[in-house]
């Protein structure tokens, strides 16, 4: 066995640990017999040095371990899941699960809370009246039996060793590592044991990874990390340089999302939940063709999976008839300062301005207000006149907020939207 002190120097000289000396380090981190120190040293370590994939292998296989492995795909078979790295406007899995669950697959997608410019689906489902978010293995797999889909937050069994090198990576100047980032996102997907996962990796302003090479880098990673663990995996790279949808904001985006659920969403949401949906479908060996999948949201059969399942999971059932979304009362235009082509979006900062002013979590564990949001009129390659409405603010109040979201919008002389889906990286065999 190595030393905690024998491996630290092995990774500062950029040698390769083998598997044994990564599973001591997350048993480490686990048990508390790493101290602080011994842990932060190893992740600055790895971030300058880099870990090569079978030392990524190791480091989620021991994350995985560290907790409980929930094997839901073993009672469910063909229970397929999805992962977004979150971009700001994303609703893309309040319509994804439940439109798959209509159409025959099942779908299990535990989920987080939104830090910084982007909001989590699990403070978007806070919107709806007595939503239960804290799910166990039982629970999903009732959910799966009664209404084929599940979407909650897991219980803190899940990943522990994640939680303690997380919070040092927070304070250590580590997140942006590319294999650490892919350790830590799948040792909490893969516990569920969905029989396939797919990744939607953002790329763009408003992305985790902005750049689009590290977001590739970062889908490949996923997939071949996914894959060697033994669950297949593919990768979609989609765009993020402007809010997905009209709506950002935790009540507005669940209301957008149930108009999508009946074929009258935003086309951008509606094709990049589309082609996730194919891709899952095919994965997990029950392909579904684009236009059933259109003919389910068109005809109410994905609202109503997604109406049977809130209520099933706690939900109000009297609200969930008559669905009602406050909006915060002053309503703030956002205008142009130049006539021209919509060429550029600061779509983090659009993300930070909405959290600032109370429709964000810019602290862990700080409250939300829901109602605070922006419905965005324009897309990059629109042409604009001077003074034109870009998007609409809806706040508590208006505190000069209006000038700083206009100088999130650039308006040059020319620009274009980039595609919508950038990349696809398919990892679907094992061995
Ligand atoms: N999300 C995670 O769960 N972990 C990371 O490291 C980054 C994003």
């Amino acid at each position: 066995m190595s030393t905690p002190y024998r491996i630290l120097e092995r990774k500062r000289a950029g040698l390769p640990l083998t598997a044994e000396e990564v599973g001591e380090l997350v048993r480490g981190a686990a048990d508390g017999s790493w101290s602080d120190a011994q842990l932060a040293a190893f992740l600055m370590a790895a971030a300058i040095r880099g870990l090569d994939p079978a030392e990524t292998d190791a480091l989620t296989r021991g994350m995985l371990e560290s907790g409980d492995c929930w094997n839901l795909a073993a009672e469910v078979p063909g229970l397929a899941d999805k992962h977004s790295t979150g971009g700001v406007g994303d609703k893309v899995s309040l319509v994804l699960a439940p439109l798959l669950a209509s159409c025959g697959v099942p779908v299990m997608m535990l989920t987080g809370r939104g830090l910084g410019h982007t909001a989590g689906t699990a403070d978007k489902l806070e919107c709806i009246p007595g939503m239960e978010q804290e799910l166990d293995r039982a629970r999903c797999l009732d959910l799966l039996e009664r209404c084929g889909m599940a979407l909650g937050v897991a219980t803190t069994a899940v990943a522990p060793a994640d939680r303690r090198l997380y919070a040092l990576r927070d304070q250590t100047a580590t997140i942006e590592s590319i294999p650490l980032i892919t350790a830590s996102i799948l040792s909490k997907k893969l516990a569920a044991g969905a029989a396939a996962v797919v990744f939607d990796v953002k790329v763009g302003s408003g992305a985790f990874l902005p750049d689009p090479d590290q977001a590739r880098e970062l889908a490949r990673g996923l997939v071949a990390t996914s894959v060697a663990l033994g669950t297949p995996a593919r990768a979609l790279v989609t765009d993020m340089s402007q809010p997905l949808g009209v709506w950002a904001g935790h009540a507005a985006e669940v209301a957008e999302a149930l108009r999508c659920l009946e074929g009258e969403g935003p086309a951008d949401l509606a094709e990049v939940t589309l082609a996730l949906a194919v891709e899952m479908a095919e994965l997990v060996g029950r392909p579904l063709p684009r236009r059933q999948l259109e003919r389910a949201l068109a005809g109410g059969q994905a609202r109503e999976v997604f109406l049977r399942w809130a209520e099933l999971q706690g939900g109000d059932p009297a609200w969930l008839r008559a669905p009602r979304f406050e909006l915060a009362p002053v309503e703030v235009p956002v205008r142009a300062r130049r006539s021209g082509v919509l060429a550029r979006v600061d779509t983090r900062q659009l993300g930070m301005l909405l959290g600032e002013a109370g429709g964000g979590r810019l602290r862990a564990g700080a409250a939300i207000d829901h109602g605070v949001s922006l419905a965005n009129h324009v897309r990059l390659g629109d042409r604009v006149a001077a003074g034109d409405e870009l998007a609409r603010l809806h706040l508590r109040r208006e505190d000069g907020a209006a000038e700083r979201f206009a100088a999130c919008y650039e308006i040059a002389d020319e620009g274009a939207a980039p595609p919508l889906i950038l990349d696809r990286i398919v990892g679907d065999r094992i061995g």
